[in-house]
């Protein structure tokens, strides 16, 4: 049987939606809506795309955006001084800074700069110790597991007592999803095993997934015969592995063999339309939280 495609593109339309019915109704009670502000230093093309959408998807929602673009040369200090200036802005409920930084500049020392109650991103060392310990203490949830979960949540999935495995063990998707998946809660209660590089028998674990969750970055890296049947599988690998001549656009794939994993699993994510669409539909999220705390 063929298993139900997760499509990231539908679940970001969904919240986004849902953002927006939630600042309507901010801005008709308290006559305020969240503030969002973007850091963006220097002009990588890369960044300047992360940020055009994550500014337009902001203005769309009725946010309060402002798009704080800076020269690549800004010395380290003015960048913590701006930084300083937005924690005490109460208009502004969250501060993003693009990474990555140049050189010159320490991003550890921005990224603690940041007022933990407006790092949307959940970098800041002091949101990694509230995701530790779970329950009311989470404020935010950094966005791509955060976006993994809600997936997970929205396919129908059972994680209660479910066998979860985490390929990867980076900072930013591996280790925060592993012990959000391991939290009481909704959407997680899960027995969770974390795999990585020196794991002896990889294919062994994933063989027992109930959800398989990969973030290695290494394309085709999970075999067909590695899913259990039935079983959600969410591929957050976006690898490069070719270019289109006619468009000139990258080909991207995710680190499974998505159409052999599609004839065994249950549910799976795409590469691409998958987790990568829903990174900033949870940005916007915890932007909305952000604001929703301020005015508790
Ligand atoms: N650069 C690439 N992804 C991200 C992200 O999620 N947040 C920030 N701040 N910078 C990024």
């Amino acid at each position: 049987m063929t298993a139900e495609i997760i499509s990231g593109t539908e679940i970001r339309k969904a919240i986004l939606a849902e953002v927006k019915e939630e600042v309507d109704q901010m801005k008709e009670k308290h006559g305020k809506v969240p503030g969002l502000v973007t850091i963006l230093v220097g002009s990588s093309p890369a960044s300047i795309s992360y940020v055009t959408l994550k500014v337009k998807t902001a203005i769309s929602l009725g946010f309060h955006e402002i798009q704080d673009d800076q020269p690549e040369d800004i010395s380290e200090e003015d960048l913590l001084g701006l930084i300083d200036k937005y924690n005490n802005d109460p208009d502004i409920h969250g501060i993003l800074v693009q990474l990555p930084l140049p050189k010159h500049i320490d991003d550890k020392k921005v990224l603690v700069a940041i007022d933990p109650d407006k790092d949307v991103d959940a970098f800041h060392p002091v949101n990694v110790g509230r995701l530790m310990i779970g329950g009311d203490e989470a404020k935010f949830y950094p966005c791509t597991p955060a976006g993994i979960q809600e997936m997970i949540i929205r396919s129908g999935t059972e994680t209660s007592g479910a066998e979860v495995v985490v390929v990867g063990r980076s900072n930013i998707v591996g280790k925060p999803i592993a012990m959000m998946m391991a939290q009481k809660g909704v959407g997680a209660n899960s027995t969770v095993t974390i795999v990585h590089t020196r794991t002896k028998d990889l294919a062994s674990h994933c063989k027992r997934a109930d959800i398989l969750i990969v973030a290695a970055g290494v394309p085709g890296l999970v075999k067909p015969e590695w899913i259990k049947p039935g079983s959600t599988v969410i591929d957050v690998g976006v690898n490069r592995i070719g270019m289109n001549e006619k468009t000139g656009k990258a080909i991207l794939s995710g680190d499974v063999d998505f159409n052999a994993a599609k004839e065994i699993a249950g549910a799976i994510t795409p590469v691409p339309g998958g987790v990568g669409p829903m990174t900033i539909a949870m940005l916007m999220k915890n932007t909305l939280k952000s604001a929703q705390y301020a005015l508790k």
